[in-house]
C-alpha cells in the first residue's frame, strides 16, 4: 500500500486530496498543529480514514519526527498562510511558514529518506504583475505580495533541492481553485456565502474591494488530481494547473447573484478596506504542459463552479 503525508490537511485542498488518495487506496496521514485547533475535530469526524499526526512547519524536529513515524512514499506540502491580504499584516510570519516551512520540510526529507517524493503547492500569485498572457511554466515571476514572494522562495528551493540532491521534488503552479470548502475569507466564498445570507434575510448587503481583478478560477476537486499525477511521472518537474479562462470579480458576482434571481448591483458595496496595497490585476494560465504530459484537464466550468458554491451555501445557511 502506498502512503502519503499531507500538510495543510485541515484546509480546502488537504481535504479533497485526502479523499482522492483514499479512493486510490493510499494510507493517508495528515499533519495537524496547535494544542486546541477546532478544525481537527471536524477532520476526525468527516474523514475517519485519515491518521492525524502532530507537527508544525515552524518546527523542524516535529517534521523529522512526522516523517520517521509515517515513512511516507509521498509528501504533499499544502500547509501555508494562504490568504494574500493577511500577508501584508504578517510578512515575517508568512515568510517563516509559507516560505521557510518548505525548506524545513525538504531538509527533513533529505535527512530521513531522500527517496520520498515531494509536492510543493506553488501559486499563480508568483506571476503577480504578469510579464505575459497567458502564464506558463516559463513566465518570469513578479510577485506583488509578501505571500507571493514567500511562495516564489519555496518554489525555487524546491527546484534547488531537486537539482542539488536529486530529490523527486515537484512544484504545482496552481491558479485559483475554489469549492464549497473554500475558506470564507476568499472572495468567491465570501460572495456565495453572503448571497445565501441575503436570500435568507440574515444580512442586507455585501462589501467587497476591487471588482475589476481577474482570476482563472477552477474547481479544487479537479486540481488535487493534478498534484497526485505529478508525483507519478518518471521525472520530477513543474506544472501550471489552470482552466485557461479568466473572469473578473464583478462577473463572478453577476453570475452568482443571477443564479438566485438577484441583481448584484442592488447589494454589492465597494469598500476601500478590502483593497490591497498592490494588486494582481490579471491571472490566466496555460496548462498545455499538464495536459500533454499528465493527461490532466479540468472538468468543472466556471458557471458550474459558481452554481455549485451558491447552492452549497444556500443549503448550509438554511
Ligand atoms: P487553506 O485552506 O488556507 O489551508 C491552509 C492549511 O495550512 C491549513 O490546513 C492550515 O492549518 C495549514 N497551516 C497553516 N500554518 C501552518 C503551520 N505553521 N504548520 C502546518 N500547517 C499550517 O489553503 P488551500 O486553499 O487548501 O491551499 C493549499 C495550499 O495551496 C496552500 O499552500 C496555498 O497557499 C496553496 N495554493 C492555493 C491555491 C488556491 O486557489 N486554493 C492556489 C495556489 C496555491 P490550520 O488548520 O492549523 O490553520
Ligand atoms: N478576499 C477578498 N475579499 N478578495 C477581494 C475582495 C474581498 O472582499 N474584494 C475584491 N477582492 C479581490 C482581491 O483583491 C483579489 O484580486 C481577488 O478578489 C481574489 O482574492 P482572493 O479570493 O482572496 O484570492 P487571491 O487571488 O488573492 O489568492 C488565492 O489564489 C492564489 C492563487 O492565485 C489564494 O488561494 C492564494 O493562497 C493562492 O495562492
Amino acid at each position: 500500500m502506498r502512503t502519503a503525508l499531507i500538510t495543510g490537511i485541515t484546509g480546502q485542498d488537504g481535504q479533497y486530496l485526502a479523499e482522492h488518495l483514499n479512493s486510490l487506496n493510499y494510507k493517508v496521514y495528515g499533519l495537524v498543529r496547535g494544542q486546541n485547533n477546532p478544525k481537527i475535530e471536524k477532520i476526525k469526524q468527516n474523514f475517519p480514514f485519515i491518521d492525524l499526526i502532530e507537527g508544525d512547519l515552524l518546527d523542524q524536529s516535529s517534521l523529522v519526527a512526522a516523517l520517521e513515524v509515517t515513512q511516507p512514499h509521498e509528501v504533499y506540502n499544502l500547509g501555508a498562510i494562504s490568504f494574500v491580504a493577511l500577508s501584508w499584516n504578517q510578512p515575517v510570519n508568512v515568510g517563516e511558514i509559507t516560505g521557510l516551512g518548505v525548506v524545513r520540510l525538504l531538509e527533513a526529507i533529505k535527512l530521513v529518506n531522500k527517496k520520498i517524493k515531494f509536492y510543493q503547492a506553488s501559486s499563480s500569485e508568483m506571476f503577480g504583475k504578469v510579464r505575459e498572457v497567458p502564464q506558463t511554466e516559463e513566465t518570469p515571476f513578479h510577485p506583488r505580495s509578501p505571500y507571493g514572494s514567500a511562495k516564489a522562495y519555496g518554489h525555487y528551493m524546491t527546484v534547488n533541492y531537486r537539482e542539488s540532491y536529486e530529490m523527486f521534488a515537484c512544484n504545482g503552479i496552481l491558479f485559483n481553485h475554489e469549492s464549497p470548502r473554500r475558506g470564507l475569507e476568499f472572495v468567491t466564498r465570501k460572495i456565495t456565502n453572503t448571497i445565501a445570507k441575503i436570500k435568507l434575510g440574515k444580512v442586507n448587503d455585501l462589501s467587497l474591494g476591487n471588482l475589476e481583478a481577474k482570476r482563472d478560477w477552477g474547481y479544487a476537486g479537479d486540481y488535487v488530481k493534478a498534484m497526485h499525477l505529478m508525483l507519478q511521472e518518471d521525472k520530477p518537474d513543474d506544472y501550471v494547473i489552470a482552466t485557461g479562462k479568466t473572469h473578473s470579480v464583478k462577473e463572478f458576482c453577476e453570475l452568482a447573484f443571477g443564479h438566485v434571481g438577484l441583481d448584484y448591483k442592488d447589494y454589492v458595496k465597494v469598500d476601500p478596506r478590502f483593497f490591497r496595497p498592490a494588486e494582481v490585476d490579471l491571472l490566466v494560465g496555460d496548462s498545455s504542459k499538464a495536459k500533454k504530459k499528465l493527461g490532466w484537464t479540468p472538468s468543472v466550468t466556471f458557471e458550474e463552479l459558481v452554481k455549485m458554491m451558491v447552492d452549497a451555501d444556500l443549503a448550509l445557511e438554511a
